[in-house]
């Protein structure tokens, strides 16, 4: 069988950093509270002119740097975002386009914060189906752009930003030993959709809307679902909890984070943590987190890595994978 490994990662953050101080200074909020509800401390935003396949290019260079392949050698670019460019095209086929690519095909996948562990799952069912060999898979966002500036309860808790992984098919021997993608576990329940939404879009109003959010809501579903489809993905590998060496969560909120991983009976020293620097980036936050812990030289050949991420829909997953 063909595994789907990952060859290299890459990120890249908007220029602009943005303390909680810099809220305080318009809306009734305080760094305290953003600290001590979210774990939030800056966040990256977006210049004016740059755009969300900007910052996904500039991630899927450093990621291509970092796995020593060439833009040529990639067969397909999926982008998981949110927050295209335009309505349309999509934006991998401007990322493609930047990186001189002109064969292959590229598409976008659209799972709100849950987006980057789908767009994993698919890229790996097209690696394993024989469609795709060496995919860039994406995570890239400008959630700036669709805050509502005077709502407190949202707009302290989102930025910008853009990660990458290449994706390289692999011999396996089909055992959870193997090296790449082990498991993937995707959910989806339309019912939720009033609890994290976009008010706008191209058929309803014909505007790009502004994030609502029902955080209290939200958290509620998070942890609990979020310790489901970890125990989903692990039980369809054939592996358990204990045999994790490092969990890459959606980055929205320390205390869900932690909530999580107490529940699944994971120590802390095992989660990789960077909602402090970057917020909740959606799509983003776990290819950057990915990206950003493998700079920093933590992940070891062998090591069980768990991702998994909850959004709007509501849609939840995870991924477990060998690095
Ligand atoms: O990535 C997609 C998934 N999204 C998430 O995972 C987000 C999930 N939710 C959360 O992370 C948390 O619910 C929040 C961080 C959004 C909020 O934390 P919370 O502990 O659930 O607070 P809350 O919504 O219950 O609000 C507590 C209080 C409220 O005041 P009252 O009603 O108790 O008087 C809010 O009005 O905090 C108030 N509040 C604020 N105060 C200061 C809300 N936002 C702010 C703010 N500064 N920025």
């Amino acid at each position: 069988m063909i595994r789907s490994v990952i060859r290299g990662t890459g990120h890249y953050l908007p220029a602009r950093i943005v303390p909680n101080a810099e809220f305080a200074a318009t809306l009734d909020t305080s760094d305290e509270w953003i600290v001590s509800r979210s774990g939030i401390e800056r966040r990256h935003f977006a210049a004016k002119g740059e755009f969300t396949s900007d910052l996904a290019t500039h991630a899927a260079r450093a990621a291509l740097e970092n796995a020593g392949i060439a833009a040529s050698e990639i067969d397909a670019v999926i982008v998981a975002t949110s927050t295209p460019d335009y309505t349309f095209p999509a934006v991998a086929t401007q990322v493609q386009a930047g990186l001189g690519i002109t064969r292959g095909f590229a598409f976008d996948i659209q799972a709100v914060c849950a987006g980057f562990v789908f767009a994993l799952a698919n890229a790996t069912g097209l690696i394993a189906a024989g469609q795709a060999n060496r995919v860039l898979v994406i995570g890239a966002e400008t959630f700036s752009r669709i805050m509502d500036w005077t709502d407190r309860s949202t707009c302290v808790l989102f930025g910008d930003g853009a990660g990458a992984v290449v994706l390289e098919g692999h011999p396996g021997t089909g055992a959870n030993t193997d090296r790449g993608v082990l498991s993937c576990d995707l959910n989806s329940d339309g019912q939720y959709r009033e609890l994290l939404y976009v008010d706008g879009g191209v058929s309803r109003n014909g505007q790009a809307g502004m994030l609502r959010m029902q955080g209290r809501e939200v958290f509620r579903h998070a942890v609990e679902k979020l310790a489901a489809t970890a125990h989903a993905a692990l039980e369809k590998a054939g592996l358990s909890t204990d045999q994790i060496d490092w969990v890459v969560p959606h980055q929205a909120n320390l205390r869900i984070i932690r909530g999580t991983a107490q529940k699944l009976g994971l120590p802390l020293e095992k989660v990789i943590v960077t909602v402090q620097d970057h917020g909740n980036t959606s799509a983003a936050s776990i290819p950057l987190a990915l990206s950003v812990a493998n700079a920093q030289g933590r992940f070891k050949p062998g090591d069980l890595i768990l991702t998994e991420a909850i959004g709007g829909g509501l849609s939840w997953g995870a991924v477990v994978l060998r690095w």
